[in-house]
Order: C-alpha cells, then sequence, then structure tokens
C-alpha cells in the first residue's frame, strides 16, 4: 500500500486517516496533496466523508489511483449505516468498502454546509412532537460529538494487511 488519501471537511476523516499511519506508518496525504506527492496509479486507501449517501473525492481518486480499499466517515450510527449501502449508493464494485462513525461538529462547518444544517436544527428544535430519534438527532447536532477510535479501524487494518500479503 503507497498511502492513505483522504478528503476531510471538518476533520473527522483526517483523524482516521491518521491514525491508520500511527498503526501501519502509511503515509497519508489530503487528495489535494496526494495529486503533488503520489504517482498515478499507486496503490492506496481512500477515506472520504459522506454527503447525503455519497463518498466525497471518491469518484476523482478512482479516475487517478488504484483504491485497494474505501471508508465513507458519517455521523450515523453503524446501525443505520452500512458499507454495503454505501458501495451501493456509490456504484462502488469489487472494492471493500466499510462505514466508519466520524462525528459532527457545527463549528467547523462553513459555508453552505453550515447553512444546510444550521437550517436543520432550527427547523428540528420548531418541531412540536418530536420522535425519539428527533431528540437524540437535535443533541447530537446542537452539541456535537467525536466517536473515532482505532478499534472502528479494525477491518479497514485487515484489508491494509491482505493487500500487503497479495
Ligand atoms: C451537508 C451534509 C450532509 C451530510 N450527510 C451525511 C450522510 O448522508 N450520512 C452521514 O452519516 N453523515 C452525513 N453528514 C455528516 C458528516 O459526514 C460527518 O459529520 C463526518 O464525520 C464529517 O467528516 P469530516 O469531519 O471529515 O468532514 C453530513 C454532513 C453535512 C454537512
Amino acid at each position: 500500500m503507497d498511502a492513505i488519501v483522504y478528503v476531510s471537511n471538518t476533520g473527522f476523516t483526517a483523524k482516521y486517516a491518521k491514525l491508520l499511519t500511527l498503526e501501519t506508518s502509511i503515509p497519508n496525504y489530503t487528495l489535494e496533496e496526494a495529486k503533488k506527492n503520489l504517482k498515478k496509479g499507486s496503490e492506496i486507501v481512500f477515506l472520504g466523508w459522506i454527503m447525503g449517501g455519497v463518498i466525497s473525492g471518491f469518484k476523482k481518486a478512482k479516475r487517478r489511483y488504484k483504491i485497494k480499499c474505501v471508508a465513507g466517515v458519517g455521523m450515523d450510527s453503524p446501525k443505520n449505516e452500512t458499507g454495503e449501502y454505501l458501495a451501493n449508493k456509490n456504484k462502488i464494485k469489487d472494492i471493500p468498502t466499510y462505514y466508519l462513525q466520524g462525528g459532527f461538529n457545527m463549528g467547523r462547518l462553513t459555508g453552505v454546509y453550515g447553512v444546510m444544517m444550521r437550517n436543520m436544527l432550527k427547523q428540528l428544535q420548531m418541531k412540536k412532537e418530536k420522535s425519539k430519534e428527533d431528540v437524540e438527532f437535535e443533541k447530537q447536532i446542537s452539541k456535537g460529538f467525536d466517536k473515532v477510535k482505532m478499534e472502528n479501524l479494525q477491518l479497514v487494518l485487515y484489508e491494509i494487511r491482505k493487500a500487503a500479503k497479495e
């Protein structure tokens, strides 16, 4: 494996990429940095933050590199979002695909994404009859949370070790 390449908006995906480097010593680059530092056709693990089910940067990365494993980083519970769902949604075939729970941080969201999420929170706060899920979601996005931890990376690490033996 030549590198871990990632696209992160508010830092959670970057944190996962750095944990992978810590564990494997494989260097990590943002997709931008990779353009300068990594040859076309290099073997990579790709990590991208999820927006509406789409793994940011995946399409671009796929045109340039040989992706051996891909993971989408979102805020949903791993009970609701799976690698299988992401593979279908992003039309990924023949690449092991995983879901990693990242977190949420309103303070780090700028531009149109910030406006979108602040509106979503406002609407939720104004809602009269809230379901249990609504209450939980409102708490999560108003307070923010961080679920990034090494143990979530077990399956991705397994893919990296498997690729090293090929
Ligand atoms: C506009 C927008 C859409 C999002 N859509 C999803 C989604 O479909 N599924 C999900 O699990 N998380 C979704 N999220 C949450 C982010 O994927 C989550 O906060 C992630 O950890 C961000 O990673 P980053 O810090 O590397 O940018 C969305 C966030 C924003 C701002």
